[in-house]
């Protein structure tokens, strides 16, 4: 009897567990269905951060939670658009688990190039495969509003339609390798001071022309599979908590399907994130789980909300490796990327003056600056890199491609970088933070030893380097050159050109810097960016002339701090310690004192520059740049021949022929500016990048015929009044750039007016001073 009774029980939990759906892509639904309401509560929750060496994943941003009854496994996250962030080292294993130090993503917009940010997107998708996780937590994309905000160089642009493109690009190239994208941060997050808090007054046009606009062209070009809600409050709300932004526009305007993620510990109230339809909160907290469970048990979160959430990332967990169980192999082909960084790395960097001097044709260097000698290879904090095994150095570079470099300054700045570094550091350096570390203040040289440099190089390289990172914002005074290194270029600019010889100024720099007050001392002055873990080899190729410049300036370089709009709502001059203070209260908002008055740009920042943000305001209000947006200089020249024009119903259809005028080999970007009818009468920008393109590489008297495409809906600009967006009927004027402020030839085309309706959402809900041409 007793056997017949185990047997039968036995029975029962086979059928049962038979009875259980096994996730698969068409059983979603009873998957949600067979889910305890527990389950469901932890399955909107990510696991905690893997920060432990032990962990499977060390140094990695998370995971989400796996239900094993069900068949939904455990996924993996990691950071950052640079390359796959992750421990090399882990507890109990001989080996290292190195990744690649791709290019800053400044560097990737300076291209110009879609490939390219394919390119770069499907090496780290791919490592993120073989290295056996599946999500990587980029691109960041949020618009470049001001050139002192910490994370610039993680992202594209000043332009929407650049920065939209390029991202489009990037998580084109990751989901080719079947790893989920995760472009952040959503949106209008352009600050890092009190980011946690601050609230980013946007008018509805300033937000559907420049700031959705970047994510919408990237949503419908490359649909990732999901996206990170950022930390900041936009007109009210958190964006995390804000159903009007992440329902109401992105999926039932735009129809994206995907799932939302928060950024990390994000907003104050993950009811509120669940019925705005952000997904998954993460890392997760134990508050947040008995928040959820209470509010669906009450019905405050109606189970259908909360189904609906849990479908959506399941969704996503049926796509990734782990559910697929692919056998990852953590060999990637990291000399196969290494080429790609140093490939894109060359592409990005962007000449922007050039007396004559290059490319190089002595053979002997001296390199200066202290920044040579400790090459900025991206920026700090989780979206910065801290992977990838090595950077190239120039030294390293410049020899490799057969100069000779100085040798005696090599060993003063190594002994100077040591003194700086213990008075910097005289307790060592923090194991982690989250900032960039002081850095060096510049060497100065007396006249002897210059001379000695002089007599044994033909010319003298100074580098000029900024890093920035999350957590702040730079200062004012960061924009500017510091004392020492303003002392250095003038000392060193005349000691060779009394002896008729050049100065070639590099800047390793996060974000624009004013180049304007002292350019003129020096011959050339090349922008490198941060270009990962080859730029040493990047650098030296172009400086050599093996590859001929052709990235360009993705945000404009202003003359001075001020003289853009939106420096006027920008938080440029924060102390140390607030900013400290600050961060903490965004994870503990129990810190924060509670009587504080709200302060302008910290507790909320007014966009009043509206739509004219970077060139659209220099150009719409005739204002002089040390640099325009879209600017980039070559080693040859080129000549725009033939520009058409044709317009056939919705779309118009540009053309030109670029021919390469001058004596080497080169690629060249062609920028489609266009601008409206009445644009000063109806308040629009001056004009506005609508379409690009880069040519091959065309060898001398070669030419290409370029052609690009606009839609009627992409000339529409924002009708608050009506809610809608309106392209007016007329003669708009095509126009083929070199810069924002070189047109190289233009014509003009009759265009039909076009017309969308979409929900009167996302208001301000204080009256913005908005500017107006
Ligand atoms: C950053 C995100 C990042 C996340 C996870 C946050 O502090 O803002 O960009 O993805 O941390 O590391």
């Amino acid at each position: 009897m007793k056997k017949i009774i185990v047997t039968l029980g036995f029975i029962v939990v086979a059928l049962c567990g038979y009875a259980q759906p096994q996730l698969n892509a068409n059983n979603i639904d009873a998957v949600v269905k067979a889910m305890t309401l527990e389950e469901k509560c932890h399955f909107v929750l990510g696991r905690g951060m893997h920060y432990n060496d032990d962990d499977k994943f060390p140094g990695t941003a998370g995971s989400t939670f796996s239900v094993a009854r069900l068949g939904i496994p455990e996924t993996y996250c990691a950071d950052s658009q640079q390359g796959l962030r992750m421990n090399a080292n882990r507890a109990w294993d001989h080996r290292d688990y190195y990744t690649t130090d791709f290019v800053a993503s400044m560097t990737l917009a300076s291209t110009w190039d879609r490939e390219a940010a394919f390119k770069v997107g499907q090496g780290i998708g791919n490592e993120v495969r073989e290295f056996g996780l599946d999500w990587i937590l980029s691109p960041a994309m949020n618009l470049i509003r001001n050139p002192l905000c910490g994370r610039n160089h993680e992202y594209y642009s000043e332009d929407p339609y650049l920065s939209g493109t390029i991202a489009a690009g990037y998580v084109n190239g990751v989901q080719s390798e079947g790893t989920a994208a995760c472009p952040k941060h959503f949106v209008a997050n352009n600050q890092e001071t009190n980011r946690n808090s601050n609230i980013s007054q946007v008018s509805q046009r300033a937000l559907r022309e420049i700031y959705l606009k970047a994510f919408e062209i990237m949503v419908k070009e490359s649909n990732p599979w999901t996206i990170m809600t950022s930390y900041n409050k936009l007109n009210g709300p958190y964006a995390v908590q804000n159903r009007e932004l992440l329902t109401t526009i992105v999926r039932d305007e735009w129809g994206w399907k995907g799932m939302y993620v928060s950024d990390w510990n994000a907003g104050d109230d993950a009811v509120a994130a669940m019925l705005a339809g952000n997904d998954m909160l993460q890392p997760g907290q134990d508050k947040q789980y008995q928040a959820i469970l209470e509010a669906a048990k009450s019905g405050k979160l109606p189970m259908e909300v909360l189904d609906a959430n849990v479908k959506r990332i399941l969704e996503y967990v049926v796509k990734t490796h782990n559910y697929k169980g692919h056998k990852y192999s953590n060999e990637p082909d990291l000399k196969a990327h290494a080429q790609t960084v140093r490939e894109v790395g060359a592409d990005g960097i962007v000449l922007l003056k050039n007396n004559g001097i290059l490319p190089l044709t002595g053979k002997s260097v001296a390199l200066f600056g202290c920044t040579s000698y400790d090459w900025i290879s991206g920026g700090s904090g989780f979206g910065g890199t801290s992977v990838g095994h090595y950077t190239v150095s120039l030294v390293e570079g410049m020899r490799s491609a057969g100069y000779e470099v100085y040798k005696p300054l090599i060993s003063i700045y190594k002994q100077h970088l040591a003194d700086e570094e213990k008075r910097l550091f005289p307790e060592g350096r923090p194991p982690f933070s989250l900032t960039p570390p002081a850095r060096a203040e510049e060497k100065q040289f007396e006249t002897g030893l210059l001379n000695d440099a002089i007599r044994h190089s033909d010319v003298a390289i100074i580098s000029i380097g900024r890093k920035s990172g999350e957590a702040a914002d730079r200062s004012e005074a960061d924009f500017y050159l510091k004392e020492g290194e303003k002392q250095l270029i003038k000392a060193v600019s005349e000691a060779y050109h009394a002896q008729g010889k050049k100065v070639i100024v590099l800047l390793d720099i996060c974000s624009p810097i004013d180049v304007a007050s002292w350019q003129d001392q020096v011959d050339a002055l090349v922008c490198t960016w941060q270009g990962g873990q080859e730029s040493g080899f990047s650098v030296a190729d172009v400086l050599s002339g093996k590859v001929n410049p052709s990235g360009k300036l993705p945000m404009t370089f202003q003359i001075n701090y001020g003289d853009a709009y939106a420096d006027k709502n920008f938080p440029a001059n924060v102390d140390d310690k607030t900013l400290g203070a600050m961060f903490m209260w965004g994870y503990d908002k129990d810190k924060a004192p509670k009587e504080r008055q709200p302060q302008k740009d910290i507790d909320f920042t007014n966009y009043e520059e509206d739509i004219y943000v970077g060139y659209r305001y220099f150009d719409s209000f005739g204002k002089p740049v040390a640099y325009p947006f879209g600017f980039g200089l070559s080693y040859t020249t080129f000549s725009y021949e033939n520009m058409t024009c044709s317009v056939d119903g919705d779309f118009v259809t540009v053309k030109v022929d670029v021919k390469n005028t001058g004596t080497r080999a080169g690629r060249n970007v062609v920028e489609l500016f266009v601008a409206a009818p009445n644009s000063k009468k109806l308040n629009k920008p001056e004009k506005e990048l609508r379409n690009y393109a880069k040519t091959r590489l065309l060898k001398p008297g070669e030419s290409e015929t370029i052609t690009m495409k606009v839609t009627t809906a992409d000339l529409a600009s924002f009708n608050e009044k009506a809610s809608a967006w309106k392209t007016d009927a007329g003669v708009y004027t095509f126009m083929i750039c070199s810069s924002a402020n070189d047109v190289e030839a233009k014509t003009t085309a009759k265009v039909k007016a076009w017309t969308k309706k979409v929900n009167n959402v996302m208001k301000p809900n204080v009256k913005l001073n908005l500017l107006h041409r």
